[in-house]
């Protein structure tokens, strides 16, 4: 008896293996067979009472893996036909399946529609490579060796070759420009940037940058608030208000940060502006003369602004997203929300 009602589940076994499906009948045919309502596995669920007492719960167990298997060959054949099956191969007038089309990924949305905005008043897009060397990341941007952006703790070094980096701002992208082009340029670099930061809801290992660089004769801090102006008013609203902070970095001179208002008007607003209503958005200033000294372009000729904006709080705040780590864990359920935006 032992023996019989091992063979008999072993049995079934082979037939839900064996069973050939190749069409839609015969997917209906297994569903029926071991599926549906009269399947041929409920006798055998039924005869548990006839069962040994202590054979009864490796049979239930057995019996359950039979279920499955069963499920899950439907399932999978069933996901198949769905996938490969055209309706009818007689009608070709029926409509074509509609293929599932991707969404853009929300950073990219902001960051074309920043580039949308500078393309306006006549920046030109240029890219650059995301693993750098020391000089064009820190040296020719005046950083000095001390500098604690510098440090092991802040930035990604390549473990064999120490000298090159994974560039800790789209800044690099000046020094690569401005070594190989004369002035007059205007260009704005978009990309992907690293720091040795602990993942967390507000900060992240990996971001995205625009950077901007204006450089010709006669230009002036005058000129860099109007263009900041203009971007924000495109990007925001012409109700925007925005302020400029006194700030410090090593390769602008003089340097600021600039806030734009954006209201307490819900909870995501408290907790990305840190309850104030201001998000910092960029930092910017005037191209410090020893970087375009450093770059082989006269300083006592020409002057320049700069400045490099942070994506992912601005596409925060515009799509109400509560927490950075979601850009980058490609969840369908995140992406998919974007489709239309
Ligand atoms: N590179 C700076 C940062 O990552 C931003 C910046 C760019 C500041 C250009 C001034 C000029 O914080």
């Amino acid at each position: 008896m032992n023996k019989h009602w091992r063979e008999l589940i072993e049995d079934f076994r082979s037939l839900i293996l064996n069973f050939q499906i190749e069409n839609g009948n015969e997917l209906e045919e297994f569903r029926i067979k071991f599926l549906g309502t009269k399947n041929i596995l409920k006798p055998l669920f039924a005869a548990i009472s006839s069962i040994p007492n202590e054979d009864k719960k490796e049979y239930g167990l057995l019996l359950n893996q039979l279920k499955s298997l069963a499920d899950e060959k439907y399932s999978q054949f069933k996901e198949l036909s769905s996938s490969t099956e055209n309706k009818s191969t007689e009608d070709l007038s029926l409509p074509a399946d509609l293929t599932r089309i991707g969404s853009r990924h929300p950073i990219t949305l902001v960051m074309d529609k920043v580039v949308s905005i500078f393309s306006k008043i006549g920046f030109q897009v240029v890219e650059d490579r995301e693993i750098e060397d020391d000089w064009h990341n820190f040296t020719a941007l005046n950083t000095p060796d001390d500098h604690p952006a510098r440090d092991m703790q802040d930035t990604f070094y390549l473990k064999d070759r120490n000298d090159f980096l994974l560039r800790t701002h789209t800044s690099s992208v000046q020094t690569r420009f401005m070594t190989t082009h004369r002035p007059p340029f205007r260009i704005l670099a978009p990309g992907r940037v690293f720091r040795n930061e602990t993942i967390s809801a507000r900060s992240h290992c990996q971001f995205h940058q625009v950077e901007g660089l204006y450089v010709d004769t006669n230009v002036s801090m005058a000129d860099l608030k109007q263009t900041l102006l203009f971007f924000a008013k495109e990007m925001f609203g012409k109700d925007v208000k925005i302020r400029l902070r006194p700030s410090f970095f090593p390769f602008t001179e003089p340097s600021a940060e600039m806030d734009i208002y954006w209201g307490l008007k819900d909870e995501t607003d408290h907790r990305i502006t840190k309850g104030t209503g201001w998000l910092e958005i960029l930092g910017c200033g005037m191209v410090d003369p020893a970087v375009l000294d450093n770059c082989g372009i006269d300083s006592k000729v020409y002057s320049g602004f700069a400045f490099g904006m942070g994506i992912e709080r601005q596409a925060m705040l515009l799509y109400k997203i509560p927490d950075i780590r979601y850009y980058f864990e490609n969840d369908l359920r995140f992406l998919r929300q974007f489709k239309n935006a």
